[in-house]
């Protein structure tokens, strides 16, 4: 049996994969990833993919980054572990919420950290309840999300999450979580309709939800700058500044999850900086360390920090906390990171290739699948459909863009599909000019290959 069969075996065998049909997946397998360098990835097999996903959106600066490993080799020899609770501190994690602050795009108080994107959101939920109880506001708790929405799958996280398979037969979403719609042009804009009247309509929508749930029932709006595993939805340029000022209105306390857009992604430092989105506390995760070590912040404002000092004055301590808050060594990789970024400007560098990825991306949509080629900064999305006129999806039993996903990785490309036949592209910020031009060269030659088997299959008339 060759290595990858054994490997293969072994893993059907025993681990559970996230986001898998575990049905479907006894038959097929693992591919089974072995090692990676810069943008490119190989497989047990030593076949090599340009990892065009940045792993799930999160290795900003590629794979082998000898200055993160050493970061971790050497604050593991120095101070394995240390936590934060019952005031106990160390230098890493201290750094790390002061570098915080810094770059934060709005005035930011303090740092919780935590491991995960999930855990961040999770306890965004958390604090805001705590905040609007220490406020003497027990009945504003609701907390409005949006449709197609993705902030993690913890329970309170899921709930925020706006897709059906994160809430079906998990008994989700708890009470007091809304979804409004999100802003996805290409298919929810009106005929005629200028982005600007969209994002207006959507704003609409918004204040009518809040006003039918009554005003001071609704405590918090939660939105990812760009949509990432909803489909990578970019809102037209006016929306956040209209939907701001819905929730100023209201006195609603704004939440941006920058799990995705934070670090670069956008070509800004922050998504919310290249929207117009001025929230009041940020989710970070992903690209903080650059995926080499789980680790994600809350950060938040005055305000809430004001509350937490009161609760802890009136109940005798903050009892919110996990054992990896602040954990020395993802801290250390963390600072390493945000200091490669800075060092080797790697926000003005995905900024610098914006241009030519997302001419590259746009020159997609001129492919007889694709109905959308939507992108920002270094984040897009190909949205393919049956009929370009009429807007028209694919069948979803028909599963068109998991072909071609698996046809890009026949190609060397690892890009991944979303609902709604989205095929998404998130690269690592440090890709080359050339790596960008076989990327798309790799896409484009998966989609012919995906145009034929339905044109074989007699899905499209050839
Ligand atoms: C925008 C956003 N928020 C939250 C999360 C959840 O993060 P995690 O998977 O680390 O819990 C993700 C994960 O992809 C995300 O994209």
């Amino acid at each position: 049996m060759s290595r990858l069969s054994n490997l293969a075996v072994r893993d059907i065998e025993t681990v559970v994969h996230p986001y898998t049909n575990l049905a479907a997946f006894r038959d097929t397998g693992p591919m089974v990833i072995e090692r990676g360098e810069g943008v490119f990835v190989y497989d047990s097999d030593g076949k090599g993919y340009i990892e065009a996903m940045a792993g799930l959106w999160c290795t900003g600066l590629g794979y082998g980054n000898e200055e993160l490993v050493e970061a971790a080799a050497s604050q593991m020899r120095k101070l394995s572990f240390a936590h934060l609770f019952t005031a106990k501190s160390h230098d890493a994690a201290i750094e790390l919420a002061e570098r915080l602050k810094e770059i934060a795009p709005v005035p930011i108080s303090k740092v919780f950290f935590c491991s995960s994107g999930s855990e961040a959101n999770d306890t965004q939920v958390k604090l805001v309840w705590y905040m609007n109880n220490a406020l003497g506001r027990p009945n504003k708790k609701k907390i409005i999300s949006r449709l197609k929405a993705y902030h993690g799958v913890t329970v309170a996280s899921a709930s925020l999450t706006g897709l059906p398979n994160n809430h079906l037969d998990f008994d989700l979403p708890i009470a007091g979580i809304l979804h409004t719609a999100c802003p996805h042009l290409y298919r929810s804009r009106v005929e005629g309709e200028s982005a600007d009247a969209f994002a207006a309509r959507l704003a609409g929508e918004l204040e009518e939800l809040i006003l039918r749930e009554g005003p001071e029932t609704v405590a918090a709006f939660i939105a990812e700058p760009v949509m990432g595993a909803g489909g990578v939805i970019v809102p037209p340029p006016t929306y956040f500044a209209r939907i701001g000022a819905v929730c100023d209105k209201y006195d609603i306390y704004m939440i941006a999850d920058e799990v995705i857009c934070g670090f670069g992604r956008l070509g800004t430092m922050f998504g919310s900086e290249a929207l117009g989105f001025r929230p009041h506390a940020l989710s970070v995760a992903k690209a903080m360390s650059s995926a080499y070590v789980p680790i994600a912040a809350v950060m938040i404002p005055d305000q809430m920090q004001e509350a937490l000092v009161s609760q802890s004055r009136k109940i005798g301590t903050f009892g919110h906390g996990f054992t990896y808050s602040g954990h020395p060594v993802a801290a250390a990789v963390a600072l390493k990171t945000l200091d490669i970024y800075q060092r080797d400007r790697i926000v003005d560098r995905a900024a610098a290739r914006a241009p030519q990825f997302l001419e590259r991306l746009g020159r997609l949509a001129e492919h007889p699948l694709v109905g959308d080629a939507r992108g920002l900064g270094l984040i897009g999305g190909l949205e393919l459909v049956a009929d370009k006129a009429s807007r028209r999806p694919f069948d979803p039993a028909l599963a068109v863009a998991a072909h071609c996903v698996r046809y890009a990785e026949d190609e060397g490309l690892i890009v991944r599909h979303l609902s709604g036949d989205v095929v998404s592209i998130c690269p690592p910020l440090i890709i080359s000019p050339e790596e960008i031009d076989a990327l798309f060269d790799r896409l484009g030659r998966a989609l012919d290959r995906t145009l034929d088997g339905i044109r074989r299959a007699g899905i499209l008339a050839g």
